[in-house]
C-alpha cells in the first residue's frame, strides 16, 4: 500500500456520491461488520463522513487478505481498490479491494459490538459513542446547524461578536454561576476577592447578552454564539451546566421584531436541516420519533402562535383538567403547562409574551402597566422553552430603579447603565438554546444526548 497522503484519500460520503466507477482509490475508516465466505469477505467500513457504510469486497490473494482474522468490529483500516458497481442489494457502489492494511487494531472488549445500545449505556462511554450511527449523525447535524446559524445571521447583515466567557457580572441575576479563581479553594487559607486574579469576583458567563448589547448599540445587528454555564442544581432532561446559546441583538427594534426574528431563525434551521441533513435526520424519524418529519414540516409551514402570558394563564385555567401546579397569574409556567400549550392546544410552537416582571430578569423592558415586562418565551413541542428574550430596558432611570429594587449593586452594572446615557435606543434580543433546538429537531428526549460531552451535576467523567 502507498502512503496515506491526503491527496489520494476519498471519504466514504464521496464514494457513495460518485457519478461513475473509479479506479485506485484509498478509503480509510473503522470496520462496522465483517462477513466471511469461502475465498472472499465483505467489510462494512465507516469514516464518519456520512451515515451509510462503504461496502468493501476483498478476495483471497489480495494484499492483507491473510490478516482478515485480525480485522474485527472497531478496527481501523485503509483499503485501496476500485470503486465498482455493486451487484448486491443495498448499495450502488462497492470497493473492490486490491490491498487492505490494518491501521489500528481493536481490543476484543470493544464495547460497541452489538447493533443497538441504550442511551444510558452510551452516555457512560461518551468517548466512543460517536462511532455509533445515532451519535455520529447527531455530531454531523450539530456541525451543520452551527454553520446554518452563522449563515442565517451573516446573510441578514448581522455581525458575530465574541463575548467573554469569564465575566464580572451576573446577566440573569439568578446567582447560578460558577466561580473562576486562581486561588486554591481547598487550601483553607483566608483569601479575599482582592487577592484573586482579577482583584474581584469572577464567574463563567451565564449569557453573552449584556456584552453583546454594547456592540448592538454600535453595529445595530449583532449576535453571539458560544458556550454558557449555569450552576443550577437541576437534574432534568432539559438542563445542563454547560450549553451553547445563540444570542442575537437588534437595535431600533421592539418585542414584535424580536419574535419575528426568532421565528425566522427557527424556520431557517428547520428548513436547512430537512434539506441538508436528510440522510441523518431520517434515522431519527425511524428509530427515535416516528412522524418526526411531518412534525418538522408543519413547523416549516405554519406561522407560530403568539399569546400574552395573561392569555396563556386563562387558557390553562379553562383547559378543564387538573394540573399538578394550578396555573396562577404571577407564577412561572411549568413543564405540564408548556406541554399542554404546545402539544395539545396549539400543536406547534407558541410565543408567550408580556410576563409578570417579578419572575423575569432585571434588564427586560417595563411595560406601561408596571406589572409586566416586554419579555417573550418561545415554547415548542418536545423541548419546552426553546427561546427566551425581551425588549431591553433602554431608559436609564427605569433600569437603575429595577437594579435597585432587586437588591443588586448599581456599581457592578456601571458600564451597562452607561450605554443608556449615550444615544440609547430601543433594542431587543433573545437566547436560543442550541441543545434545546437539537432535541426539538431530532426528537431526542434527553439533553445529555445532543452534546458530545454533557456536564450535569456530579458528572464530569470525560
Ligand atoms: O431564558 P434564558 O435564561 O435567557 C437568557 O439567558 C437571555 N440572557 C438570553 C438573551 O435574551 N440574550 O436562556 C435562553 C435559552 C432558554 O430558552 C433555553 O433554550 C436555553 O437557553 N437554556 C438552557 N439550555 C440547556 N441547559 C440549561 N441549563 C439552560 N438554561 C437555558
Ligand atoms: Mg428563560
Amino acid at each position: 500500500m502507498g502512503s496515506l497522503s491526503f491527496r489520494e484519500r476519498v471519504a466514504c460520503a464521496a464514494l457513495h456520491a460518485a457519478a461513475a466507477a473509479r479506479s485506485d482509490v484509498l478509503a480509510t475508516g473503522w470496520v462496522r461488520t465483517k462477513r466471511e465466505s469461502k475465498g472472499f469477505a465483505f467489510l462494512e467500513i465507516n469514516d464518519g463522513s456520512c451515515l451509510a457504510n462503504l461496502q468493501v469486497v476483498i478476495e483471497d490473494g489480495a494484499h492483507g487478505y491473510a490478516d482478515l482474522h485480525e480485522v474485527t468490529t472497531g478496527t481501523a483500516v485503509a483499503v485501496r481498490g476500485d470503486l465498482v458497481e455493486s451487484p448486491g442489494k443495498g448499495q450502488r457502489w462497492e470497493l473492490k479491494a486490491s490491498a487492505l492494511d490494518i491501521i489500528g487494531r481493536c481490543d476484543a472488549d470493544f464495547p460497541l459490538q452489538k447493533k443497538r445500545h441504550s442511551d444510558e449505556f452510551l452516555r457512560s462511554i461518551a468517548h466512543l459513542r460517536a462511532r455509533t450511527n445515532k451519535y455520529g449523525a447527531l455530531a454531523r447535524i450539530r456541525s451543520r446547524l452551527s454553520f446554518a446559524i452563522h449563515d442565517f445571521f451573516q446573510g441578514r447583515g448581522f455581525h458575530y461578536v465574541h463575548t467573554p466567557i469569564i465575566t464580572g457580572s451576573d446577566c440573569e441575576g439568578a446567582g447560578e454561576m460558577f466561580r473562576v479563581t486562581s486561588l486554591d479553594p481547598y487550601a483553607g487559607a483566608k483569601a479575599t476577592a482582592d487577592d484573586d486574579f482579577f482583584g474581584k469576583e469572577a464567574h463563567l458567563t451565564v449569557s453573552g447578552q449584556l456584552s453583546v448589547e454594547t456592540y448592538c448599540l454600535a453595529l445595530s445587528k449583532v449576535y453571539t454564539f458560544g458556550p454558557t454555564f449555569r450552576a443550577e442544581n437541576s437534574n432534568t432532561s432539559r438542563h445542563m451546566a454547560e450549553f451553547w446559546m445563540i444570542e442575537p441583538e437588534l437595535a431600533f427594534a421592539d418585542i414584535h421584531d424580536d419574535m419575528q426574528l426568532a421565528e425566522e431563525l427557527v424556520r431557517h434551521l428547520v428548513d436547512f436541516l430537512r434539506a441538508d441533513c436528510a440522510e441523518d435526520l431520517a434515522l431519527f424519524g425511524r428509530f427515535v420519533e416516528p412522524g418526526l418529519d411531518a412534525r418538522l414540516a408543519a413547523v416549516a409551514e405554519a406561522e407560530f402562535a403568539r399569546i400574552s402570558y395573561g392569555e396563556a394563564i386563562e387558557l390553562l385555567r379553562k383547559a378543564g383538567r387538573p394540573f399538578e401546579y394550578p396555573p396562577e397569574w404571577g407564577g412561572d409556567l411549568q413543564t405540564e403547562h408548556e406541554r399542554f400549550l404546545t402539544e395539545e392546544y396549539f400543536k406547534g410552537p407558541v410565543f408567550v409574551h408580556d410576563w409578570p416582571k417579578d419572575i423575569k430578569a432585571f434588564y427586560m423592558r417595563l411595560n406601561d402597566d408596571e406589572r409586566t415586562v416586554a419579555a417573550m418565551d418561545l415554547l415548542v413541542p418536545h423541548s419546552g422553552e426553546l427561546v427566551g428574550g425581551s425588549a431591553r430596558e433602554e431608559r436609564r432611570d427605569v433600569l437603575a430603579r429595577r437594579i435597585a429594587e432587586l437588591g443588586f449593586d448599581e456599581a457592578d452594572y456601571w458600564w451597562y447603565l452607561d450605554t443608556r446615557r449615550f444615544g440609547s435606543v430601543p433594542h431587543a434580543g433573545f437566547g436560543l438554546g442550541f441543545e434545546r433546538f437539537l432535541m426539538f429537531a431530532t426528537g431526542v428526549a434527553n439533553i445529555r444526548d445532543v452534546i458530545p460531552f454533557p456536564r450535569t451535576p456530579r458528572n464530569l467523567d470525560f
